[in-house]
């Protein structure tokens, strides 16, 4: 019988995720999500990076497409600007920001269909359209989790707090830009 290919650690699963995202987490537009709060003490790029990571490691288990999983994640509120100040886009933010956050991602980056799905149905079922790719589910669950999470582990969560300290040392994050304490 044909071995098994070994189980990749922690540090595999940091390194091969990285590599799939290094041009959006390098990218200053991606960083200023940083700025933003999304939930409690949890900023924008801290959330993404969870949804990303976590999306990424089950859709890879699955046998899916993990590369749009983690470049859609990451991107799926991409919409750069503090919720908790107002919209500055016409309408209510919960409705109107998967739109606003597929226009940035595909002005700043190319983003395929599928990514595009991604970050346009995570809302759904308050966005009306169902989405199209198993990806998509995978991701909007991903969402919803972290949305509740982070209200009762506002410091973050272990795996992906081993990435961020994994990206900062690699030069991808810059230091101030993450409110959570990691070393
Ligand atoms: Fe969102
Ligand atoms: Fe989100």
């Amino acid at each position: 019988m044909p071995k098994r290919p070994p189980k990749p650690t922690h540090f595999d699963l940091c390194e091969e995720y990285l590599q799939t995202v290094r041009d959006l987490l390098a990218h200053p537009k991606v960083q200023s999500m940083g700025r933003f709060m999304q939930h409690r003490n949890v900023d924008c790029l801290h959330h993404s990076l969870n949804v990303s990571f976590t999306g990424y490691r089950i859709c890879r288990r699955l046998g899916l497409d993990c590369r749009a999983a983690a470049r859609g994640g990451l991107l799926h509120d991409f919409f750069l600007y503090d919720w908790h100040k107002g919209n500055p886009h016409k309408g209510l933010h919960g409705f109107t920001h998967p739109r606003v956050a597929e226009d940035n991602a595909a002005r700043y980056f190319s983003v395929t269909k599928r990514e595009r799905d991604i970050i346009r149905k995570h809302m759904w079922p308050l966005t009306l359209a169902p989405p199209r790719y198993p990806e998509s589910y995978v991701i909007l669950l991903v969402d919803k989790f972290y949305c509740i999470a982070e209200a009762f582990a506002p410091s973050g969560f272990k795996g992906v707090r081993r990435l961020i300290r994994h990206a900062r040392k690699n030069g991808l994050l810059s230091a101030p830009l993450l409110p959570v304490n990691l070393d």
